[in-house]
This record gives structure tokens, sequence and C-alpha cells, in this order.
């Protein structure tokens, strides 16, 4: 066995170390000395071929060296990385002067802006809005809006069924309209009632102007003594704010709907103007038009008797609107589906940023 002077190896290691003065030297060193040809792992080897006495003398040693060298290797490494972290921040600046790089924003999906407006709109008028729930029941979604099992009204509200796990021969569904919530506002807070009730809605339907999910306003106001002049005040009003327009013009036409009655369907009158339809003025003017926009009426004494409240004390209007159609009207969109496609460029398009709240006194459409 040659004989090894460690403390002489162990010395020139640690001054190669403490002289390297960058990563790679450093890096380098460390394969020199503990890579798998590196000395020091040669120096392990040879405890293989020594006899038991030799390896308690000698074993001790050679791990002892590999430690100090191990260790001299990371002090260094911190220290060297230590330097060019300073050296590094000394050289960097930071203007604070330029400006902040411009974080990418979302926008305002139309059909949330057009509700944010319309909550604007009718608050005004002391409407608070009331929600209920998009899985309804046949009775809150048909029946007590009187449409009993039978009405052939419901063949135009075809829906998704199922069956309701709580009630063994009930069955659920996709509401088909916002006015099961007419029902739920009366039940739970009883009269008066002046509330707006916006959301999603659902049916068979499918064209470029029908989506199977759509979006519907209910309006109801209910008090003593309401009559349809307050209907079409109310109905005017909110539509010459929505429009931003002093000159809509309304003709409400009769209609049938099982659960107002009289009911009322409200057209408004239109314009062309460079090929577009553009609403304001009668649409019995010539070159103009009615468009069709709402259904409403006097809500059914039924309804009224079926929500728990007395119809010869309690009576009221109600309204339904598709939000989406409003979008439309007023924003110039001519294809419902791509509402709903998700097309980050249209989103971009015709959304609104979200800094930008409708307010009555700023203009409920102000644009982004
Ligand atoms: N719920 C009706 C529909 O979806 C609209 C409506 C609401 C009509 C309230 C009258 C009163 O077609």
């Amino acid at each position: 066995m040659t004989y090894v002077d460690y403390a002489a190896t162990g010395q020139e290691a640690l001054s190669r170390i403490a002289q390297a003065d960058d990563l790679e030297t450093l890096e380098r060193l460390r394969v020199a000395f503990l890579g798998k040809q590196g000395s020091i792992s040669g120096l392990l080897k040879t405890l293989g071929s020594m006899t038991s006495e030799q390896r308690q003398s000698e074993g001790p040693k050679i791990h002892a060296l590999r430690e100090q060298v191990t260790s001299a290797l990371a002090g260094r490494k911190a220290e060297l990385e230590q330097a060019e972290l300073e050296a590094r921040l000394a050289t960097e600046t930071l203007d604070l002067s330029l400006p902040a790089p411009e974080a990418r924003l979302g926008s305002v999906h139309p059909v949330s802006q057009v509700m944010d407006e319309l909550a604007e709109i009718f608050a005004d008028m002391g409407f608070a809005v009331a929600t209920g729930p998009e899985i309804e029941d046949d009775w809150h979604n048909f029946t007590a809006l009187n449409m009993p099992e039978s009405h052939p009204a419901r063949a135009m509200h075809d829906t998704f069924y199922f069956p309701d796990p709580a009630d063994g021969g009930g069955r659920m569904l996709l509401r088909t309209h916002t006015s099961p919530v007419q029902v739920r506002t009366m039940v739970s807070q009883g009269a008066p009632v002046r509330i707006i009730a916006p959301g999603r809605v659902y049916r068979s339907d499918s064209d470029a102007t029908h989506t199977p999910m759509f979006h519907q306003v209910e309006g109801l106001v209910i008090d003593r003594g309401i009559h349809l002049g307050h209907l079409k005040w109310t109905l005017e009003t909110f539509l010459k704010a929505f429009f931003e327009r002093e000159d809509i013009v309304l003709r409400l036409r009769p209609s049938y709907f099982p659960f107002t009655e009289p009911s009322v369907e409200a057209d408004v009158g239109f314009a062309h103007e460079n090929g577009r339809r553009v609403l304001g003025g009668s649409g019995d003017e010539p070159g103009h038009g009615w468009m069709e926009l709402l259904g409403s009426g006097m809500v059914n004494r039924r309804v009224i008797e079926m929500s728990g409240l007395d119809p010869d004390e309690w009576q009221g209007f109600a309204f339904g609107v598709g939000v989406d159609r409003l979008a439309m009207l007023k924003y110039g969109m001519d294809d419902l589906r791509a509402f709903f496609d998700g097309d980050v460029r249209w989103l971009r398009h015709y959304g609104f940023s979200p800094f930008d709240q409708p307010t009555l006194s700023a203009g409920v459409g102000a644009r982004a």
C-alpha cells in the first residue's frame, strides 16, 4: 500500500477550492475530486483492497477528507453565488418612472352588461332584483302559472324533463321562462311586490335567433289598484331609458298568455337607417315598421290566488323580455349563437370594460 499524506492532499484541495473564482471552475474541481474518476473517489476505492486493519486506520481519514472537501465546495459555491447576485444587483437598475406593463383585462359579456343596465334602470323605479332556480319544478313553471297538466300552451315550452328524486311522482325541468319567479316571490314575500328577475331559461329551439339556453328578465308589480296604465308607463319608461332615446313608441296588441288576463304583446316602432333597423318613432310612418318585443299583461287572478294572495285585494302586472334580444337590438349583433361560443375575439369586440358600471347619470349604455 502506498503511503498517502491525507493532510497534504486535503490542504491542497482546500486551497484550490478557495482560489476558484467562478462557479464553472468550482464545478470542474468538484468533478476532479469527487466525480466518478475523481481523486478522492479513487482513494475511497483503495479501501476495497486493504486488510481490515488498514481499513480501520485509513477509512476514517479518507472519509474525513471527503467530508472536508464536500463542505468546502458547498461553502465556496454559496459565496460565489452571493457575489454573482450582488454584482447583478449593482448593475441592474429599475426605472420606476416607466409605465407599468399593461395587465390583460377580461371584459363584461353583453348579457351581463344588459342585466346590469336593467337592474340600474329598474332600481330607479323602486324594483328589487329577485332570482329563482334554473332547475324548476313542474308546479312553479306551469301549474301555478295557470298551465295545468294538459294545457296546450305547455307544448310551446318544450324543455328537458327529469324525475324529482325528492318527490316520487313529481318531475323537475329546466325552467322555460322566468315567470316561476313571480310565483316564488309572491309565495315567499307576500304583497306588495316590485321586482325584476333576470336569468337563464331553456327551450328546445335552435337557429340564428334561438339557442336552447337564453336569457329573460321578468318584471312583476303587485299592489292595490294596479292597472294597465301602470304597465304601459313602466314599459315606456324602461325602454326609453334602456335604448337612450326619447322617441321610442310602443304599440300594445291583444295577445294570450295563460298567466295574464288581459295579455298584451308590446311592439316598438323602428325606422330603416342605412339598411339597419333603428328603434324610434311610430311604426306606422312611411318606411317604418313595428317589431314585437315583449309579452306582458295583468297577472291572472288565478295565479295570484295560487301564490297565496287574495286577488280581490291585490292585483298587478307582469312582463317578460329576452335579454339577449335586447342586447342584440341595442349593440348590433345579429347572430345569437355567437353569444355562447366563448370566442375571445367576439368577447373583446362586443364586451364591456369591467370599470365602466352602468349608471343612470352617466348613461346606462356608456361604451367601453
Ligand atoms: N313568460 C312569457 C314567455 O316566456 C313572457 C311573459 C311574462 C308574458 C310575463 C306575460 C307576462 O313567453
